[in-house]
């Protein structure tokens, strides 16, 4: 499939990386991440929309956008909404493409409340603890099946 559109949903405090507790999450920042989905979404002749938001209607409301554009994919890291939103779930319930959940950290490997995710009972995918390299992945994956 060419020409295929992903959009790529970053959840709260990661505008912040790069210096948001970099032993954790890394030292790449949003945009770095980004311009790295950018450049291989390009070479693959792929379009990506990225968008950060600290607020869960603006990411419910992106989910909707994403139903009536033609988006086939949707990569994902709710961050701390992961744990939290039902409502997320809800508007991913309500996409029909391919969804992939990615965490830069090992959820598993952290405190209890990290270790469910809301966004999992949905998602056909899940990434965690690859840093910057599980969005590509995700990417990947997505071109790779879609070319199957
Ligand atoms: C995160 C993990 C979440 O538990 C946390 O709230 C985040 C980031 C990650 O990418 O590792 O903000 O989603």
């Amino acid at each position: 499939m060419s020409q295929a559109k992903v959009l790529v949903l970053h959840g709260p405090n990661l505008n912040l990386l790069g210096t948001r507790e970099p032993e954790i999450y890394g030292h790449e920042t949003l945009d770095d991440i980004n311009n790295l989905l950018y450049e291989k979404a390009a070479f693959n002749g792929w379009e990506v929309k990225a968008l950060q938001s600290n607020h869960e209607g603006a990411l419910i409301d992106a989910i909707h956008a994403a139903r009536l554009d033609g988006t086939a994919a949707i990569i994902i890291n709710p961050a701390a909404f992961t744990h939290t939103s039902v409502a997320i779930l809800d508007a991913l319930n309500a996409f029909d493409g391919k969804v992939i959940e990615v965490h830069l950290s090992n959820v598993h490997k952290r405190e209890s409340f990290r270790h469910h995710s809301y966004v999992s009972l949905r998602a056909d995918g899940v990434i965690a603890g690859l840093g910057s390299q599980g969005y590509l992945a995700a990417l990947d994956a997505l071109i790779k099946a879609a070319d199957a």
